[in-house]
């Protein structure tokens, strides 16, 4: 399951990406937001830092856009930014069209927002790159997505729809294990929830149990 960062601080995702291995980034308008930065600077900065590389950076269009035509039109204009670039389309209807289009013009997109399996099903017809069901809104309500990620990687399957579904707006490990024991592609989280999921506080009990056994042993020689 490939791992990709949500976030638009740069010095994040080289870290994530150096010292971790991400494979991706995945952006919104909240994230460029508390980048304290510009859009154009911030999607500008993606492209340039990481142009060596195959590395999708998914950037998603004015979110006010309602119009397909209006949509295309910006998608297109960021797409021609960075081969890396991944157009994060809203699951709207207007928006599906506007991915039908993108599609057929060759531009990646990624269709975020979505929360229901129909709508996961219209992505893969599509043959967006990717689908992006939100897991943490829908979970910090009550609700168990466990379900909904596994019919969508079943419907897929069943179709052999080549859009990879990535388990969005993840909050916790647990959210990861779930979507890694479904089989889903990708899953998208925050540093800090990455970070968490690194960590287990007996790690570090056992680590100091075995370092006061070695400081007690003496070491000998070759
Ligand atoms: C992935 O695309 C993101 O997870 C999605 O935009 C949700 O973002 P959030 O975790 O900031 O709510």
């Amino acid at each position: 399951m490939k791992y990709f960062l949500d976030s638009a601080k740069i010095d994040e995702i080289k870290y994530a990406l150096v010292k971790w291995k991400i494979d991706g980034v995945t952006s919104n308008p909240k994230h460029i937001k508390s980048s304290g930065k510009p859009f154009f600077t911030v999607i500008k900065e993606f492209a340039e830092e990481f142009k060596d590389m195959d590395f999708p950076i998914s950037v998603e269009i004015d979110p006010h856009l309602e119009d397909a035509k209006d949509m295309i039109k910006m998608a297109t204009e960021i797409a021609g930014i960075s081969k890396n670039f991944v157009i994060k389309i809203p699951c709207t209807e207007q928006g599906l069209v506007a991915t039908k289009n993108l599609v057929e013009e060759g531009i990646k997109v990624n269709v975020t927002l979505v929360f229901t399996t129909s709508q996961a099903i219209q992505v893969g017809r599509l043959g967006a790159k990717y689908c992006s069901p939100f897991v943490g809104w829908q979970e910090s309500v009550g609700v168990d997505c466990y379900g909904l990620i596994s019919d969508i990687k079943t419907v897929y399957q069943n179709y052999d729809f080549e859009t990879e579904i990535i388990v969005a707006a993840v909050r916790s490990a647990k959210q990861i294990v779930d979507a890694a024991l479904i089989g889903a592609d990708i899953v998208t989280a925050g540093f800090e929830v990455y970070k968490d999921s690194f960590y287990h506080p007996f790690t570090d009990k056992g680590l100091k149990i075995f370092q006061d056994a070695w400081d007690d042993t003496e070491l000998g020689s070759l």
